[in-house]
């Protein structure tokens, strides 16, 4: 496999051929091209729960093993949110909103702002959401301003972007994705807080998953997108997380390939055993 991350300061990712990942390692070669990025795992419940629902899946998450060293983020819609920075098990779980406003407080009926949500202590937001860019209208623009505003509200984003099927059939795909992206290399300033979510939208809450290759071919060429835009540094620890129908029987093969660094989950998130288990692919990922 071409192995997309640099090795020592050596950019594995412009040779033209594979090449064998070879670190020198207290004496011995090691086959490796070690990600310097941590695990991260998403959990996108969507506008789906209830109050009864929701106390179920967070038991369950709180009565699930989970691996240390892995950031693993759950989304409640915004009414549930207090409830789950009350009760969830903050030595595992961290919040995330599935939204915010794209810029501060002010008279703007039905949002919430980014500075509330780090005022209200919640550390993340996810931004740029396909469903949130077809059903409401959020253009690249949009999506890039918010992250910025968000970003300089203190927040962590999880900025998703992915192409459609009839873009990918039409071979518009990495058009597209280079769009988004572009997008977001304008505004963004400080990548340190950001996570790439590629969710290619065909594969959204359809139980079509990515192959493994698919995915590992979208997220290199994001990979190698950023570094020839942000270089090699920011690219390297830029964490580019998968979504779309992944589920506790899909991850671990999905996890294994180089340049996934983890997992946005949308159905199998509403259930806490198969969020668990997704977790859990982390430790695939480390046998790699
Ligand atoms: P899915 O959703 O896992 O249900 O496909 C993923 C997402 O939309 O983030």
């Amino acid at each position: 496999m071409l192995s997309t991350r640099s090795l020592r300061g050596v950019d594995c990712r412009s040779r033209a051929v594979a090449q064998p990942r070879v670190a020198i390692g207290r004496g011995r070669l090691d086959i490796v091209c070690a990600s310097s990025a941590k695990f991260f795992v998403g959990g996108n419940w969507k506008c789906n729960g209830s109050v009864a629902n929701v106390r179920k899946l967070v038991d369950e998450l709180n009565n699930g093993s989970v691996p240390k060293g892995v950031d693993i983020v759950c989304s409640p819609p915004f009414i549930y949110i207090d409830y789950v920075m009350q009760h969830l098990d903050k030595d595992k779980y961290q919040l995330a909103a599935q939204n915010c406003w794209i810029g501060g407080n002010g008279a703007y009926t039905g949002e919430v702002s980014a500075e509330q949500l780090q005022d209200f202590g919640v550390p993340w937001v996810i931004l740029g959401h396909s469903e949130r860019r077809s059903l409401c209208g959020e253009s690249n623009e949009v999506v890039a301003k918010k992250t910025a505003h968000a970003l300089a509200a203190g927040l962590g984003v999880i900025a998703c972007v992915g192409e459609t099927l009839d873009q990918r059939n039409s071979g518009a795909m990495f058009q597209v994705l280079d769009g988004q992206m572009q997008a977001l290399v304008d505004e963004v300033k400080d990548w340190s807080k950001v996570v790439i979510a590629y969710e290619p939208v065909w594969a959204i809450g359809t139980g079509v998953v990515a192959t493994p290759e698919q995915a590992q071919e979208v997220h290199a060429y994001l990979r190698r997108f950023c570094q020839s835009k942000l270089g090699t540094a920011v690219a390297d620890k830029l964490r580019i997380i998968y979504g779309g129908s992944v589920n506790d029987a899909n991850c671990k093969e999905l996890s294994t390939q180089e340049d996934i660094d983890g997992f946005l989950v949308g159905g199998a998130s509403l259930k806490g055993s198969s969020f668990v288990t997704i977790c859990n692919a982390a430790g695939a990922k480390a046998q790699v």
